[in-house]
């Protein structure tokens, strides 16, 4: 089993220890992780290469290319981020902005279908629900057809000060979560909506709406 982990943040701080408790869980030892930091790649300048032309030309190709390979090439894929002011950390939207082609109005790939992937992010109050359903809309339209939610309010703005009890709370939610990914991860399809949303952007991509480098893609594969 291949997992890849994406830290939205730097820091070593609730969010991270989060993850680690999860990947701790998931990881035995024939399993492949690779764990990436999302901060510093530049922000998408909205030149339309990736989309348009040819995701190589993106000229932040060289920062992203490994960490999207990674994830292309797992079973599992772990996306984490504190909850900023109700949402994913800028550093983490500014990744996802660099996947827009890969999303299914584009060039979705066709492996997506059988991940599963684990949204985390945790909060001092409120939100990190929030931010781990933007987190999981991001991985629907990439096509992943199972993204599990590990939300956590912590009530405070350091791991270490975090209580015994929450950290408890945490570990009780990640050996759930663990648990049925492992059981469903090569079990997954597409649900209803996923399937329904690509034959739509199949239709699309038909009558012409889409951009040539998107239809022939679609052509290629033989899903139009
Ligand atoms: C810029 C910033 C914005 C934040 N916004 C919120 C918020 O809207 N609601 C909230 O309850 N906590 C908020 N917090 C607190 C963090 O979400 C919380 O402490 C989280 O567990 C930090 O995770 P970390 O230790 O991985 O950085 C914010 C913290 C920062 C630094």
């Amino acid at each position: 089993m291949k997992i890849t982990a994406l830290h939205g943040q730097k820091h070593h701080g609730s969010t991270w220890n989060t993850t680690q408790l999860l990947l701790d869980l998931l990881i035995s030892e024939d399993d492949e992780c690779n764990e990436f930091f999302v901060n510093d790649i530049p922000n998408c300048i909205g030149c339309y290469t990736c989309i348009m032309k040819d995701e190589e030309k993106c000229p932040h190709r060289s920062l992203t290319k490994p960490i999207i390979q990674a994830i292309e090439q797992s079973d599992i894929i772990i996306i984490e981020t504190p909850n900023y002011c109700m949402g994913m950390t800028g550093q983490l939207k500014t990744f996802f902005d660099h996947m827009a082609y890969r999303w299914m109005s584009h060039r979705p790939l066709d492996e997506m279908k059988n991940k599963v992937a684990i949204a985390v992010s945790t909060t001092a109050g409120a939100g990190a629900g929030v931010a781990s359903k933007q987190i999981a809309k991001q991985l629907f339209w990439w096509g992943i057809p199972k993204v599990y939610r590990l939300n956590v309010a912590v009530a405070a703005s350091k791991w270490d000060d975090v209580k015994p009890k929450i950290k408890f709370k945490i570990e009780q939610k990640a050996m759930k979560i663990a648990k049925k990914t492992k059981k469903n991860y090569e079990r997954v399809c597409r649900g209803l909506r996923q399937k329904f949303i690509f034959k739509m952007m199949g239709g699309m991509q038909k009558s012409g709406f889409g951009t040539p480098k998107d239809a022939a893609y679609w052509k290629e594969h033989g899903w139009i």
